[in-house]
């Protein structure tokens, strides 16, 4: 990866069925920095964050990662490339165990064994719960 940006967003229009939601949107996100989108309600942060993760695709302009163009990638191409999305609804397998769901999300492990043990007791310090939860499904954890 050459460019400073982490993330670009270049002119990004994007349709929703007929609506004309997102009218060019510029953007970058640099490296190593935590980046806050801001908007009042409806202004189009969700439409945004879609766009980038292809849940939605745009119908001009450019969404660039690094150096690839990735706006007319597929979700699990650009799921692979390593961004992810945590939407609104958390999107858990609420029958799954907790442990369950978090072998979906690690992207290396194929048991849970091979999930990084330091970032798990790291995890487990942050949310008790989920080691309290670990064997339970994932719906019955509390929003929170
Ligand atoms: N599936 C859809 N069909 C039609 N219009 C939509 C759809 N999803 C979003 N919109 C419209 O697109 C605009 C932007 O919505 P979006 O959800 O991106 O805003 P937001 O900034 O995330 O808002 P909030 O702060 O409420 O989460 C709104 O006018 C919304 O009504
Ligand atoms: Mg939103």
């Amino acid at each position: 990866m050459t460019s400073p940006n982490l993330l670009t967003l270049e002119g990004v229009q994007t349709h929703i069925g007929a609506y004309h939601i997102l009218h060019g949107v510029d953007l970058v996100v640099l490296k190593g920095q935590l980046t806050m989108l801001l908007g009042r309600n409806g202004a189009g942060k969700t439409t945004t964050l879609r766009t980038i993760m292809g849940l939605w695709h745009a119908s001009q302009g450019r969404v660039r990662f690094g150096d690839k163009d990735i706006t007319a990638l597929h979700t699990p191409q650009i799921a692979e490339l390593g961004i992810a999305y945590v939407p609104e609804n958390m999107g858990i397998f609420s029958d799954l165990t907790v442990k369950e769901n978090m072998l979906l999300a690690a992207r290396s492990a194929k048991n849970a064994q091979q999930i990084d043990d330091t970032r798990l007791k790291w995890i487990f310090k942050l949310f008790p719960a989920v080691e309290k939860f670990w064997n339970h499904p994932a719906g019955k954890l509390s929003d929170g």
